[in-house]
């Protein structure tokens, strides 16, 4: 008798045209409409589930795949996947995969994009001109701050890092980082970028962007501590992760001239954003669409739908999903989720 095809489930409406693909080697239930699930709804979702596709929105942990008994691969859609809990998923023998790469360029693009935004007072300046408040043109207008010639720091210097340091060069500016780890001298070369300590970034940086992965480690990196030791003239811009920032500590800053303006796409409770961000006009507030064009969107999918094929043992790739992200974990481990052909698992 032929094996079963093996479940998938896709936790949110993706584009329809790609997605298709798994039909071909797995029977697929996916979400008709964008959906918030309860921890109990993802429980039951993965129950009977071999694979899954899920976005950034869906966390899974121990509870969320205790009942899985079949689950092999969490494909996740998005460079970040601090939404799964990785030590469970090793302990279960799942892997995880995730979409780095494709969305690098479309990303660095987006915190350039908000790091004009807010250093020139754009959406400002828009919304106090469709307000009505512009009654004559005056020298003393929407006063910003200059990028050309300006120090911009950059903490995390993974890929995105390194492709917003690309973009500085064009800008004239001078470009600080600082990263767990010492970038190779001809990364730094070709980046125009220069090593420093945590607190020298902080303190020289005319224009902050926050770049590196969430962690347990670097929650609230960015807290009323660093932020003192920021320059009152500076701008922050957060494109990574909302738990990097002590937020009220951050509209605190804000609201009291210690900080002169904040970028930010995303948010520690997201979507929800706090009522002291809200109130201030120097903050430009966008909702979590750093990697959203479609080009850069559809390839994310694509290489997530990769993942899935490749780790349930089928495709030209069958055994080696393209990015998986606790490969070397489970391989340790002794686990062999990987290189599996479609049997199903336990
Ligand atoms: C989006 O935030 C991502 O991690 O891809």
């Amino acid at each position: 008798m032929a094996e079963p095809r093996p479940r998938v489930w896709v936790s949110q409406p993706l584009f329809d045209d790609i997605v298709e693909r798994l039909g071909e080697y797995c029977q697929v239930t996916a979400a008709a409409e964008v959906a918030e699930y309860s921890p109990a709804q993802i429980a039951a979702a993965l129950a009977g589930a071999d694979g899954a596709l899920v976005t950034l929105n869906e966390r899974i942990g121990a509870a969320e795949i205790a009942a899985a008994a079949r689950l092999r691969v969490i494909a996740n859609v998005g460079v970040g996947y601090n939404n799964l809990d990785i030590g469970a998923l090793n302990a279960a023998g799942i892997l995880a995969t995730n979409t780095p790469d494709v969305l690098t360029e479309t990303t660095a693009d987006f915190g350039f994009a908000l790091l004009m935004a807010t250093a020139r007072r754009i959406t400002e300046a828009e919304r106090w001109l469709r307000e009505g408040h512009w009654q004559q043109w005056s020298f003393s207008t929407m006063l910003g701050a200059d990028l050309h010639g300006s120090t911009l720091g950059i903490l995390g210097m993974g890929r995105i890092g390194q492709g917003i340091a690309r973009r500085a060069a064009g800008f004239d500016m001078r470009v600080l980082y600082h990263n767990r780890s010492r970038l190779p001298q001809d990364t730094e070369r070709e980046c125009r970028a220069a090593y420093v300590g945590f607190d020298e970034l902080l303190a020289q940086s005319d224009h902050l962007l926050l770049v590196l992965p969430y962690s347990l480690q670097s929650h609230h990196i960015i807290d009323a501590a660093a932020l003192a030791q920021m320059k009152p003239t500076a701008t922050l811009v957060n494109i990574a992760r909302g738990g990097l920032v002590d937020e009220p500590a951050l509209a605190d800053a804000l609201a009291g001239g210690r900080l002169a303006a904040a970028g930010l796409d995303v948010y520690e409770g997201e979507p929800a954003v706090i009522p002291e961000l809200l109130a201030l006009r120097n903050v430009v507030l966008t909702p979590h669409i750093a990697s959203a064009s479609l080009a850069t969107r559809r390839a994310m999918v694509s290489l997530a739908v990769d993942n899935l094929i490749a780790a349930l043992g089928f495709g030209a790739d069958a055994g080696r999903p393209p990015t998986p992200v606790n490969a070397a974990a489970l391989a340790a481990a002794g686990n062999a989720a990987i290189g599996k052909t479609a049997a199903i698992k336990r």
